[in-house]
């Protein structure tokens, strides 16, 4: 099975250029699953039932999130009601929506767990407990697929690793910028620590780089427009993955300009 999983689409702009570029991809690549982190695709930042709909009619078949999930309230009973999008498993109880779901494929059932960091992000539960009891609610999914959303690679890469031979791919989200260390882990997991971002190029993790400059020259607040100008990217990594044993094969980072 091919599974694409892409990088943080971020605004208007990536949204468009996903809806651009994705299904002539699938076709050439034979895409069986694409899932991609949603959690920046509105505009102004956060998800909206609108920017889902959006990517899930572009060619993405199911969608994560991150810390940027409930930023907009709009999107809160849409958590609850929709089954193709998911929010960190590791907020607290009571929050909207699922941090843990399957895709029924048909020949084989996909797990997915969206997992939230905790160096330099909100105080949730430790992910590496949260992802044990995630992993117990999937034990009849032969594949089981990790966006790990978290700041520090170090925190990523030690989940790969705990992760390795549990699971099929884990994959790192939030930072926006792609790291080249696609591979397969040694039990047999496919692995990258960050997809990179689906969005304007000429800009500080798809917000207009002049707002960012002058942020960190004044240090003092400002508010953040994301870039919806000049060339886009897709960002993202390619898993095969056999159905049969859960083990992926081959792990190859794309990027589409
Ligand atoms: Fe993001
Ligand atoms: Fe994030």
């Amino acid at each position: 099975m091919n599974l694409l999983f892409l990088g943080d689409v971020v605004s208007q702009c990536g949204c468009e250029f996903v809806r651009k570029k994705l299904p002539a991809y699938k076709r050439f690549a034979g895409v069986d699953l694409c899932i991609a982190n949603a959690e920046n695709s509105a505009k102004g930042n956060g998800v909206t039932p609108q920017s889902a709909q959006f990517l899930l009619s572009s060619g993405v078949d199911f969608l994560t999130t991150g810390n940027h999930a409930f930023r907009r309230r709009e999107c809160y009973d849409y958590f609850d009601e929709s089954d193709t999008i998911l929010r960190p498993c590791n907020y607290p109880a009571g929050a909207p929506g699922q941090g843990v779901g399957v895709i029924d494929m048909g020949y084989v059932r996909v797990g997915v767990v969206n997992l939230m960091g905790t160096m330099y992000l909100d105080a949730l539960d430790n992910p590496f407990h949260a992802v044990e009891r995630a992993l117990r609610e999937l034990d009849d999914c032969r594949i089981v697929l990790v966006d790990f959303h978290a700041e520090a690679t170090s925190e990523k890469r030690a989940m790969g690793f705990f992760l390795d031979g549990k699971v099929s791919v884990v994959v790192g989200t939030h930072t926006h910028v792609q790291t080249s260390d696609d591979c397969v882990l040694p039990g047999g997991t496919g692995y990258i620590t960050d997809l990179g971002m689906c969005g304007a190029v000429q800009s500080v993790l798809g917000v207009k780089k002049e707002l960012v400059i002058e942020k960190f020259r004044s240090q003092l607040p400002a508010r953040f427009d994301t870039e919806e100008t000049g060339p886009c990217a897709i960002e993202g990594c390619l898993f095969d993955i056999d159905e049969k044993t859960g083990r992926c094969r081959s792990a190859q980072r794309i990027r589409l300009t």
